[in-house]
């Protein structure tokens, strides 16, 4: 017998209950009585806190070693707890957020940023984080967006994997490791008007095409834990959801790990509307897989009389706590119940300069500069620059979901550019202030400094906590006072490159036409203001391109590169439209800039293609090769990009579909070939039941930047 069979033989029905439910470490600490404070929201005694299974949110080692020790010591099976948080973009050292990782193209470099984000947060004592979020998306209003990969599948997939590799490591036993939770499964992005928690009404085609995937691609990496999401998909909540949550997770892929709903998601079915009270909550939750309850009392209040009433069998309640069981025996917890937690080594380690050096790489790769009409980059020799704008000396910059982050400790954009030009004479301008809705600018200020200097750098955005959970959005401008600073500064200067700091796409039309370079930054985390720096004067060359399409205004939204004809197609933007085409009179129908888009200083030249035959056969593939030259004598990195498009199908098809890439870096003049392999199955594509098919005919097959192809060729499929 193993250990976990003899530990359920020991244990009581309750006390298996017990396993499948987390409360807050608050519980624990707050334990001065019972009849008030957070145990007596969770309707929680003394007795029974000692049989809990799972907590979310420690804050520190200490915490919690001692909610540890406390309960090993009344727990009558001495099974320890185990401790849960987002671990997001990094636990104290903040990395730049998913959306902008996702656009370095680099799924090595969001490994290492996952497994240093574990490092550290295994140190303060967590064991399990609520990462990777595999959310397909293709709404910035939506503000959950920032955690995502982007619009692409295959991109959000690939670095969700690398992130679930970075977190777990090889053995999950080792200390320096935490265990990786994909989630929202499914759908959460596909919110309604891209309002939070909104119905998701999705065809069986899309969710197959798009919305499973990137899930499916973290579970083969091997996460071992994974959360439902709030909303309902198809008219049933996830949590609930029989055809989600039994059909395609445990029939079709076999998901043998734990499922936690997310926080509060099991009583939350009643205002909801599928449960009349906490305990069809729970038995609705439970008997669709939900094994652990996330800070609700429905399992430990009701599931033992749904057990006794012979609607849920004991089997049923052992398989789920086996599972939790399992998940703290995978992470050596019966060895080690504190998994290495410990404070003081934790302090050093945080913001150490290793972690600091890999922040900074990860911010510099990940920034997309999305114009350039020569003026970057700067020389690092110019004797007067101005800073102007509400990010020019914030340090509001590391983005929402940052754990343990501190805004203090992250590099601002004065920091960075007075340590890189410590000779430079440097003016600071805010000119306003940085709330989404702020009106009032001193464009006088302003404008006197962006007269006064050689260059400008025009730090703009969306301040840090309009993205996020529960930040949907209707209007994606700049603030009117940020826009109003724009129009002044870039009419002062034209030496005015913009910097921007945003969770999400923006839509900045105006600024895109006025502005000679625009940098994006996102969110980038604790050394943000050293990053761009770097960027900007030439030390740094960008090589982020964008995974999320930028609009031309929110009421384009959804817009996205994998779009699909109409009858009555109109992508050119003419001014000589046709009457009756797809498009809008009043504004462009394309994005501002497209997924894919993202420029370099190097001057990357597409010089062949060529496709190792010309036939495809079933089970199959053939060679790409892509020759490019580095014209120009700035050593730099290219995301080779390679998309698809099958013109005739039986169900209507994207117009270009990235089914590969790869990062590659080129030395001042140097000419690489790089390869690909197309497979077959790069090729299939859903039907209207979900179903993945494969048709023969012609494929062509295209390089450069979505909307921006330099090379094509074409095969058949037979
Ligand atoms: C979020 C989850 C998160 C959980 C725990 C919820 O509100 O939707 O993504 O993991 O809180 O913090």
């Amino acid at each position: 017998m193993d250990r976990i069979d003899s530990i359920l033989e020991k244990m009581s029905l309750e006390e298996k209950i017990f396993q499948l439910t987390q409360y807050p470490i608050s519980v624990f600490i707050d334990t001065k009585d019972d009849l008030d404070g957070p145990r007596k929201a969770y309707q929680l005694s003394g007795k029974n806190i000692a049989l809990l299974g799972t907590v979310i949110n420690p804050n520190d080692a200490d915490e919690m070693i001692k909610a540890q020790e406390e309960h090993l010591r009344t727990d009558p099976n001495h099974i320890p707890l185990v401790f849960m948080r987002d671990v997001i973009h990094g636990y104290r050292t903040i990395y730049p957020i998913p959306l902008a990782l996702a656009g370095s193209f680099n799924p090595e470099l969001a490994e290492e940023c996952a497994k240093m984000a574990a490092k550290e947060a295994a140190l303060s004592g967590v064991q399990v984080t609520f990462a990777p979020m595999a959310d397909y998306v293709r709404d910035p209003r939506w503000g959950r967006v920032l955690e995502s990969g982007g619009e692409e599948p295959l991109v959000t997939g690939i670095m969700g994997a690398a992130q679930a590799r970075g977190f777990q490591g090889d053995d999950l036993s080792d200390k320096d490791h935490i265990a990786a939770c994909v989630k929202h499964f499914a759908a959460y992005g596909a919110g309604e008007a891209g309002r939070e928690y909104n119905l998701a009404e999705v065809s069986l085609r899309e969710l197959y095409e798009h919305y499973l995937p990137a899930y499916k691609m973290c579970i083969d990496a091997g996460v071992k834990l994974l959360m439902p999401s709030f909303n309902s998909v198809n008219g049933v909540p996830s949590t609930v959801n029989s055809f989600l949550m039994k059909k395609v997770l445990k029939e079709e892929w076999n998901y043998d790990g734990a499922v936690i709903s997310d926080m509060y998601a099991v009583s939350e079915l009643i205002p909801h509307g599928v449960a009349e009270d906490l305990k069809e909550a729970a038995e609705k939750a439970f008997t669709n897989g939900c094994d652990i309850e996330m800070c609700s009392s429905s399992y430990v209040l009701y599931l033992k009389e749904l057990v006794e009433e012979g609607r849920i069998s004991e089997e049923k309640i052992d398989e789920a706590a086996r599972r939790v069981l399992m998940l703290k025996e995978r992470l050596g917890l019966f060895e080690d119940p504190y998994h290495g937690a410990d404070q003081k080594a934790a302090e050093a380690f945080y913001l150490c300069d290793e972690n600091r050096a890999l922040a900074r790489r990860a911010a510099e790769e990940s920034a997309v500069l999305l114009k350039n009409d020569g003026l970057l980059p700067l020389s690092p020799d110019v004797k007067r620059v101005a800073l102007i704008g509400p990010f020019a000396d914030s340090h509001e910059i590391k983005g929402a979901w940052s754990c343990k982050g501190r805004d203090e400790e992250c590099v601002s954009m004065e920091e960075g550019v007075r340590k890189l030009l410590p000779d430079a004479e440097i003016t600071v301008v805010s000119g306003c202030g940085i709330a989404w809705n702020e009106t009032d600018a001193d464009l006088q200020a302003a404008e006197k400094a962006a007269n006064s200097a050689d260059v400008v750098l025009l730090c703009l955005g969306e301040e840090q906590f309009c993205s996020g959970e529960a930040k949907s959005r209707t209007d994606l401008s700049l603030s009117p006072a940020q826009t109003a600073l724009a129009r002044t500064v870039l009419a002062a200067n034209p030496n005015t490159a913009v910097v921007l700091f945003t969770g999400r796409p923006l839509a900045i039309p105006e600024l895109s036409a006025k502005a000679p370079a625009i940098l994006c930054m996102f969110f980038p985390g604790s050394e943000g203001g050293n990053a761009a720096a770097n960027l900007l004067f030439g030390i740094a060359n960008p090589s982020g391109k964008l995974t999320m399409s930028f609009p031309q205004s929110a009421a384009q939204c959804p817009v996205y590169y994998d779009r699909t004809n109409t009858g009555r197609p109109n992508w050119t933007d003419k001014a000589e439209r046709l009457r009756y085409a797809s498009d809008y009179i009043d504004c462009a129908t394309l994005p501002l800039y497209s997924f894919g888009h993202g420029l370099s200083y190097s001057n990357f030249v597409y010089e062949e293609m060529k496709l190792s035959a010309k036939e495809l056969p079933k089970s199959g593939s053939i060679g790409l090769s892509i020759k490019i030259k580095n014209e120009s004598d700035i050593s730099g990195s290219e995301v080779v990009q390679v998309y698809m498009k099958d013109p005739v199908a039986s169900v209507v098809r994207p117009l270009q579909k990235l089914i590969a890439f790869k990062k590659v870096s080129f030395k001042p003049h140097e000419e690489k070939t790089v390869l690909f392999e197309l497979n077959d199955s790069m090729f299939l594509f859903c039907d209207m039941e979900g179903k993945r098919i494969r048709e023969t005919g012609r494929i062509e097959i295209m390089t450069g930047e979505a909307d921006h192809f330099v090379l094509k060729d074409e095969f058949e499929m037979i």
